[in-house]
């Protein structure tokens, strides 16, 4: 057992509390050098100062009143969801959400169906379900959880995209909705959301699709002519789209935002109590309290990068994923599980152990990311990681080595998320 640390008496200084935390943070993962494959997401020096200058101006300020006591964190909200909905391609009926994150989104989005499920099949008493590849997001997993639903997975294809087949096998009359991934985390590819539409609208299923990972960037790597898959509510059977700001929008955590195809649809994913003394409560949201300071560097860093900025961004980064590829590439017993399409890659091998290149990896200084199957490595690519690609490259090439003539080792690295 951790021993507990005791409660302070108070009266410490910043510059004894700084000095504290640089002593403490010696250890962290020196992701500012590239070292972290995921939890951190850079574009530029500018883009962050921004993004942190916004935050302190709203650093006080509370997103849940901004209603009634806060109406230029309304005013940046409605900005910033009315970028997203016609970055996706909303109809003019769409309606988005600002949230705390991927999970938050996700959550919303599976409220929403289920309630609509509910409401169209009156005093139906079966337990619901979700079906989904088996690539999606455990968000998913927990979202259904609390809400007591049933996820059916569907497996891959070769190319790592879900079986159409296989998720129109798993859906029966009690299916609330079905999901793709644009793209899935594991290995960086969209799932054929063209024909989970056309399933969808078949069917007549809540198409969710989870951006959250690439969405704000994704149309700008399109824009740029890298061959990158549609996603957005073009596709009729797309109900709902959830896409994080604090990803590869470049904004600061804790943002993302969950759009709906009908603002009825959204209407299932508010939640009001009006049974208290304090009078109604309404939020849209899972969180009451929630940062105002999330939603200003929002506003700021999508009106600072905008089109140019993120169509900027996105030729610089997929240049770069095309270096790491290539590389990665050259380094005997290596192989992509599949092509990157943003810029998540994932490279295993049929020769060596790649928990045994992990760990060689770790003892080197650098994070491993890591996929259970196939067992490889995993990094979600950001501009952090252009300084770093020689260094990375180099030390791989040596993990690989010695993991080949390691023959009888035992890996202690695995897949953690
Ligand atoms: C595809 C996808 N969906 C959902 C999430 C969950 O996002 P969050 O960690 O912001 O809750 C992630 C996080 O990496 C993701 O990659």
């Amino acid at each position: 057992m951790t021993e507990r640390a005791n409660y302070p008496e108070g009266g410490a200084t910043w510059e004894s509390l700084k000095s504290q935390m640089d002593a403490m943070r010696t250890d962290d993962i020196d992701w500012k050098n590239g070292r972290a494959p995921l939890y951190v997401f850079h574009n530029d020096a500018a883009t962050l100062d921004i993004g942190k200058r916004a935050y302190m101006e709203y650093f006080s300020e509370n997103a849940l009143g901004r209603k009634r006591a806060f109406l230029s964190v309304q005013k940046m909200e409605q900005d910033v969801l009315d970028f997203g909905l016609s970055l996706f391609n909303a109809p003019s009926n769409g309606h988005g959400v600002f949230t705390s994150g991927g999970s938050e989104s996700i959550l919303l989005a599976m409220k929403a169906a289920r309630d609509v499920w509910r409401a169209a099949h009156p005093g139906a008493e079966n337990r619901l379900n979700l079906v989904m590849p088996i690539s999606a997001h455990p968000a998913f997993d927990k979202a259904c959880s609390l809400m007591d639903i049933e996820i059916r997975r569907a497996p891959l294809n070769p190319d790592c995209r879900v079986d159409i087949n296989a998720i129109a096998e798993e859906v029966d009359d009690n299916t609330m909705a079905i999901v793709g991934s644009a793209p899935c985390f594991p290995h960086g590819v969209f799932d054929d959301i063209s024909a989970l539409s056309d399933l969808a609208v078949s069917k007549g299923l809540w198409l969710h699709v989870d951006a959250c990972v690439g969405g704000w960037l994704a149309p700008f790597f399109a824009r740029n002519g890298r061959p990158t898959p549609d996603f957005d509510f073009r596709f009729h059977g797309v109900r709902s789209i959830s896409a994080d700001l604090h990803k590869f929008g470049f904004c600061p955590k804790p943002a993302s935002t969950v759009f709906f195809r009908n603002a009825d649809d959204h209407e299932k994913a508010v939640f009001v109590a009006d049974q208290w003394p304090s009078g109604r409560f309404e939020t849209s949201t899972l969180v009451g309290t929630r940062p105002a300071g999330s939603v200003a560097s929002a506003w700021a860093v999508l009106n600072h990068l905008g089109s140019k900025g993120y169509s900027d961004v996105a030729d610089r980064l997929g240049k770069m994923v095309d270096r790491y590829v290539a590389e990665i590439k050259k380094i005997d017993g290596l192989r992509m599980v599949a092509q990157p399409e943003l810029t998540i890659i994932n490279f295993t091998s049929d020769e060596v152990d790649m928990g045994l290149v992990a760990d060689e990896m770790k003892a080197r200084g650098w994070l491993p990311g890591m996929t259970r199957h196939p067992k490889g490595l995993h990094i979600m690519l950001s501009m952090f990681h252009a300084p770093a690609l020689e260094s990375y490259i180099a030390d791989l090439q040596q993990a690989v080595e010695s993991a080949r003539s390691n023959t009888a080792g035992k890996a202690q690295s695995e897949a953690v998320y």
